[in-house]
């Protein structure tokens, strides 16, 4: 499971065919509360509006189906959590899971995660940004597909609070090795220990691959000033 290039039947349409029918209208399937909407792809996301407050705000970019968000917002009631994700099948599990849990700090965006900070995050606008398991892209004429790359640090330093925090894992040493690269020479972060009670929280992908007895590596960087 090194490769994730996050193939996701529901997101693909269809050819018709025996079973299915004639190409038509895509179908209207209702969300959940969860689920954020842009207003515009050029305006920042109303997060007061979604979240009905202001608190400091966590993005897990990249959440999957958001396991390790469901496991992490319940212990901080005090901070607002945004899930990310490019997939819609993804995001509709943690778009039905959430409320069952009776979360209201948890909301979740289906957007690239590299145009959400880039385009839309405000700056000075996120405590702490999660990235865990990013899909790895090994082939070496895939590299430039990875989302850690030195402008997306720069994009990143942009939308954190000073002493906001990028907290790294991944199954992948040779992406760990480009993380530290990145981070380790990106104007205006310093690294930092991941706190105990962070790093105790598996997300869905760790589960898998330390129950297959795989190693995984993590690091977190602090902007600093
Ligand atoms: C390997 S999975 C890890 C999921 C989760 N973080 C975990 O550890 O269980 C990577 C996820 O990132 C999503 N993803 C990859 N590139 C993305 C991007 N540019 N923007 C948003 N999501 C992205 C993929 O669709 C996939 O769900």
């Amino acid at each position: 499971m090194n490769a994730d290039p996050g193939h996701d039947p529901s997101t693909v349409p269809s050819s018709p065919g025996p079973t299915n029918p004639p190409a038509g209208p895509a179908p209207v399937i209702p969300l959940g509360p969860v689920l954020g909407r842009l207003t515009s792809v050029l305006a920042p996301p109303d997060l007061v509006g979604w979240f009905g407050r202001v608190a400091p705000l966590e993005v897990d970019l990249g959440s999957g189906d958001g396991g390790f968000l469901l496991r992490f917002a319940p212990r901080h009631p005090e901070r607002n959590f945004l899930a990310v994700e490019r997939l819609l099948g993804r995001i509709r599990k943690l778009d039905r899971k959430a409320p069952r849990l009776g979360l209201t700090n948890l909301r979740a965006l289906r957007v690239d995660a590299a145009y959400l900070v880039r385009h839309l995050l405000p700056p000075d606008s996120v405590a702490a940004a999660h990235i865990y398991f990013p899909d790895p892209w090994p082939k070496k004429r895939h590299r430039a597909r990875r989302l850690i790359q030195p402008g997306f640090a720069a994009d990143l330093r942009r939308v954190l609070v000073p002493g906001g925090t990028v907290f790294l894992r991944t199954d992948d040493a040779d992406y760990f090795g480009q993380m530290r690269e990145v981070f380790g020479a990106a104007t205006g972060f310093e690294e930092v220990p991941t706190p105990a009670d962070l790093r105790a929280v598996p997300t869905d992908f760790e589960q898998e691959f330390h129950a297959q007895g795989r190693p995984t590596w993590h690091a977190a960087y602090r902007k600093t000033g």
